[in-house]
């Protein structure tokens, strides 16, 4: 069964990477898509392109997220024109790679309005329509490093840490046969993601050449909609990922962990530097 058939989909970060690829992926599921991030030329593009080969309705909100009260905004935008929204998927994120001194507070703070306020407003403003739509849910992205905590971006993964214990809570409050609540935790995945967490230090096309452990943001997103249909509370897409943000912890001392993940860290982004990608 398509349980996205002729439903209302706000997919947020939608102009890029994850977000873009639930965008193709939804469209050819017929679901009609809310596109939401700040680059509206990007999204009125995609959503020429989409509607090249689907006959979808879709609609694009240019919206700063980590503006406190967006959500209200895009919540009675989509009043005025009567469309209700039957599946969430909070995409939008950044993320920051450097160690935790070398970065100025104010990327921080607006790292957390994004990956962290903005998430659970988006949450509160729009699941009561998403449990009354008794076919709907929600998608929040986390990270491997939700679960493994990386020295060399603490505050990042820390965001995404709030996003899975916030998820998983509130799955155990309202999801049920009617309503899907999941985290999904990628692990690296070729998007623009690297070149904005390392402030454009790295480009994104040596990061795939350097990295084969990368995946496609559409394997990711295959991978997420299955977990999604399959009521799971979480899902980290591929067996690497799987092994070192899952398995490994089970295994290893806490301390012995994040050494472990540390000194891995390290040894990524100096091959990087070799490269002269970054600083
Ligand atoms: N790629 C990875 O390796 C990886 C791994 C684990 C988790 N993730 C998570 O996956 C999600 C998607 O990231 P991605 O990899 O697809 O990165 P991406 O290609 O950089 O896409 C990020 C999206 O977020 C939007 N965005 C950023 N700041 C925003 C803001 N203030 N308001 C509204 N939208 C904003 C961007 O659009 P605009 O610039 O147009 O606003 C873009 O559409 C993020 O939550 C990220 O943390 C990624």
């Amino acid at each position: 069964m398509n349980i996205f058939n002729n439903k209302n989909v706000l997919i947020t970060g939608a102009s890029s990477g994850i977000g873009k690829s639930f965008a193709y992926f939804l469209a050819k599921k017929k679901a009609n898509l809310i596109l939401v991030a700040r680059n509206k030329k990007v999204l009125e593009e995609i959503k020429s392109d989409l509607l090249k080969t689907t006959e979808v309705t879709i609609t694009v909100i240019e919206k700063d997220l980590s503006i406190i009260g967006s959500s209200q905004e895009i919540y009675n935008q989509l009043s005025e024109s009567s469309i209700t929204i039957d599946y969430l998927i909070n995409n939008a994120g950044f993320g920051i790679w450097d160690d935790f001194l070398d970065v100025d507070y104010a990327k921080y703070k607006s790292m957390n309005d994004l990956n962290i306020n903005s998430l659970t407003e988006m949450t509160y403003q729009f699941l009561p329509d998403i449990i009354k739509s008794k076919n709907g849910g929600l998608i929040n992205l986390g990270s491997t490093g939700a679960l493994v905590p990386v020295g060399g971006s603490a505050v990042y993964t820390a965001s995404k840490a709030y996003v899975l214990h916030f998820t998983d809570a509130i799955h155990s409050e309202y999801a049920n046969d009617t309503t899907k609540i999941m985290t999904l935790c990628p692990g690296a995945t070729a998007t623009n993601f690297s070149n904005v967490a390392s402030d454009k230090k790295i480009d994104n096309s040596d990061i795939t050449n350097l990295s084969e452990g990368y995946m496609t943001p559409d394997e990711v997103v295959q991978i997420a909609i299955e977990s999604f249909v399959s009521n799971k509370i979480y899902v980290v897409p591929g067996r690497k990922n799987y092994i070192t943000s899952v398995f490994m912890p089970r295994i290893l001392t806490r301390h012995k962990l994040v050494s472990l993940v540390r000194s891995s860290w390290v040894k990524k982004i100096n091959q990087y530097s070799n490269k002269g990608k970054k600083k």
